[in-house]
């Protein structure tokens, strides 16, 4: 595939693991991201922090995201998440969830950026491999500092920046600022990614015109829609509008997708976490308030494709 830019799978936590970064990657993705894992979790050993880690042949590259405020936590746990696989380091800069920036974590270091500095000059030394800052703009609309961020952040040893076009304090409403996007990618000479509400492939095309960035993210469109990340890809390459999966397409691919969270998680743990993915899915689809109901129930992945192909005849009918 030959993209004028990079087209980036975002990092979302409970959402993009080792299953849906496959398929992300598959469809055309030409980076993914792990979710967020906590250096604090992996310098103590944590199990749960450390299954975040599990990566496979197919998700590269991968940039491995890590989230914490202290360098020199960051500077001995990198090594350690280096060692499950993974082409990049990520720094969280942008997490605006409370119990992360309430801990100083995520953006609330947007607050401090010669903290951000120490970082990354932190983990550049502990690594051989390309350290990338994911910011937003800043903390609200009054201290805006994502240029001052990323110029620091570039000249501390960071290969790349990623910046969501909106403050801390926006959360994920309001409008993202672009404008705001282009100002970093002029200020600094390394790639910056451009995130922020792409949801179709005119979309994407508007946000590298009006940024000029090096690659652009794409988060929660492709929540029970991978098939978006294909239709970007295509028309990015080729100026191509590829048709959107039929529902019954979407169906096939909800089972794939489901299967593999049970390959990697086992069937107790996958089809819980699979639940909320089966609802994205059928989101839209015709009848499909009944359905929703007993997908939330599934305890196994046969009752689970079972429903799925009860839906698929309704859709074959429509
Ligand atoms: C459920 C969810 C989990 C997220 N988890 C992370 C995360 O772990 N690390 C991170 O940097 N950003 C995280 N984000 C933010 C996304 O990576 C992205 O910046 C944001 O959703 C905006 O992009 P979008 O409009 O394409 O979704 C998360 C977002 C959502 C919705």
């Amino acid at each position: 595939m030959n993209l004028p830019v990079k087209l980036c799978l975002a990092p979302m936590a409970g959402v993009t693991d080792r299953a849906f970064r496959e398929l992300a990657m598959e469809y055309g993705a030409t980076m993914c991201t792990t979710e967020m894992i906590s250096i604090k979790g992996l310098y103590y050993n944590d199990k749960k922090t450390a299954d975040l880690l599990e990566n496979g042949e197919r998700e590269h590259p991968i940039a491995i995201q890590l989230f914490g405020h202290e360098p020199e936590i960051f500077r001995e746990t990198v090594p350690k998440a280096l060692s499950f696989g993974g082409d990049y380091i990520d720094i969280n800069c942008g997490c605006p969830a409370k119990k992360i920036i309430s801990n100083s974590d995520g953006s609330a270091l947007m607050k401090t950026p010669e903290l951000i500095g120490e970082i990354v000059k932190a983990v550049t030394d502990s690594c051989n491999v390309p350290v990338g800052v994911k910011m937003r703009l800043g903390w609200d609309e009054n201290s805006i500092n994502a240029v001052q961020c990323a110029k620091v952040a570039e000249n501390s040893g960071a290969s790349y920046i990623t910046v969501h076009g909106r403050t801390t304090k926006q959360n994920y409403s309001g409008q993202c600022n672009y404008g705001e996007i282009a100002k970093v990618v002029k200020s600094v000479n390394i790639p910056v990614i451009a995130n922020g509400d792409i949801k179709s492939p005119c979309d994407a095309q508007r946000v590298i015109e009006q940024t000029g960035c090096a690659g652009i993210m794409v988060g929660r469109a492709t929540l029970g829609n991978l098939h978006l990340i294909k239709e970007i890809a295509d028309f990015l390459e080729k100026g191509l509008g590829i048709p959107k999966q039929s529902n019954n397409e979407k169906l096939l691919l909800a089972k794939r997708h489901i299967g593999l969270i049970v390959k990697y998680k086992g069937e107790q743990n996958g089809i819980k976490e699979a639940r909320k993915h089966a609802l994205w899915y059928v989101k839209g689809m015709p009848n499909n308030v009944k359905y929703k109901d007993m997908l939330v129930r599934c305890k196994t992945y046969n009752e689970m494709c079972e429903i799925f192909n009860e839906l698929n005849k309704i859709c074959e009918d429509v």
